[in-house]
């Protein structure tokens, strides 16, 4: 993998998307905002896989929706192969959705249970009118075999397989159209530890085969590491910290990400020594009014009075390459221990300035 503009497949570029919050019956007055992804700047390169991390709501799907098309962004603009897709038309957003598929966390709720899995497979072929006939029933049970599935049960319902098989099920479905990106959204959150593995396997060898590019969500970092090149991680609607898998792994600097590997599964066990676990105080605030300053200074071990007043950039910090940028105004040093030092956060003032409602 070379880093030119070339191999640059998506680019997301200051995208923001507020969901507004309504009251009234009649005139329904936008009385709040939840500011789901605020100001994210991302590049996933051809061929790559980009991780995305985070606590539960902030933002990872929401994100992975405005990049795949399916919500409009408040503002910024999204490029895929230079073009940017947040203006199409439905047409145009058709022809984008060719190149772009996701697969989703439920591998129960996302396969219609009354349908059969052929026909569910099948459905890219027909809503693009590409195949249908004896060729759609072929290529569907090429699809079939490429997941690893029997082509013979064709003719099933969902509820005849099992969750790691519903989940080969989305992946065929997924790739029925040859997509140049699949955003991968919790793809193996539902499933058996055991499964997981099995499902990560596959997703891996199709990369290889077919030249696949993934963005991969989860908020699990140690399943993140299995799988990709970079990891982006997100707090509250923005992205912290990003860098080349191992980087991050190795000495993350924003003390979110720290503490985030700190609570990840550890299977080296040098590493686990090492990895002394940062345990957060409070929880996530409210996305409709996220706090002032670094909006992670509320939970910060390292927080002092600047934090609370200057948002710090998304910028690489001293010592670190281009590649790995952090939001930080003191990131951690390599064996700084953050642990044991959150006395520090109750001598700054953190409460946001938040209405009671709105917690
Ligand atoms: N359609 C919507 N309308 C209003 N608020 C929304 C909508 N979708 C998401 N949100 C809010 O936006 C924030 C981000 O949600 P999102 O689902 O993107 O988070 P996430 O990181 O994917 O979380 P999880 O790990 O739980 O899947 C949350 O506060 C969520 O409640
Ligand atoms: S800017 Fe301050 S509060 Fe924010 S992560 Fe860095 S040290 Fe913590
Ligand atoms: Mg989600």
């Amino acid at each position: 993998m070379s880093g030119g503009q070339d191999d640059l497949l998506v680019s997301v570029e200051g995208v923001y998307k507020h969901f507004p919050i309504r009251q009234g019956i009649v005139f329904k007055r936008e009385i709040a905002r939840v500011h789901a992804v605020d100001g994210v700047d991302l590049q996933v390169r051809r061929g790559e896989t980009l991780g995305i991390v985070g606590e539960s709501g902030c933002g990872k799907s929401t994100l992975a929706r405005c990049i795949t098309g399916l919500h409009p962004v408040t503002r910024g603009r999204i490029l895929f192969e230079g073009a940017d897709i947040t203006g199409l038309s439905k047409a145009g957003l058709k022809a984008f959705r060719r190149d772009v598929q996701m697969i989703f966390q439920d591998p129960y709720g996302s396969l219609n249970p009354r349908r059969r899995v052929g026909s569910i497979i099948g459905d890219p072929f027909a809503i693009h009118g590409l195949a249908d006939g004896a060729d759609r029933k072929r290529r569907v049970q090429e699809l079939m075999e490429l997941v690893g599935l029997n082509p013979e049960h064709y003719n099933r319902f969902p509820a005849e397989f099992s969750g790691g098989q519903r989940q080969r099920i989305g992946v065929a479905r997924a790739l029925a159209l040859r997509p140049k990106l699949i955003v991968c959204d919790e793809p193996v959150s539902a499933l058996d530890v055991s499964i997981q593995a099995q499902v990560i396997n596959l997703l891996n060898d199709l990369q290889g085969e077919l030249g696949l590019t993934y963005v991969f969500i989860a908020h699990d970092l140690s399943v993140v590491r299995h799988v990709s090149d970079r990891v982006a991680v997100m707090y509250l609607g923005r992205v912290v910290e990003s860098a080349d898998g191992e980087d991050l792994y190795r000495a993350p600097r924003h003390p979110y990400a720290a503490a985030l590997l700190s609570a990840a599964s550890v299977a080296d066990p040098d590493e686990a020594e090492r990895a002394e676990r940062i345990v957060l105080i409070g929880d996530v605030p409210s996305p409709v009014d996220p706090p002032k300053g670094c909006r992670f200074h509320p939970r910060c071990p390292k927080a002092r009075e600047r934090c609370v007043s200057e948002d710090p950039e998304l910028v690489p910090r001293e010592g670190d390459p281009p590649s790995h940028p952090t939001a930080c105004h003191f990131p951690v040093e390599p064996g700084e221990r953050l642990s044991g030092r959150q006395a520090v956060i109750a001598q700054v003032s953190t409460e946001p300035d938040l209405p009671e409602a709105d917690r």
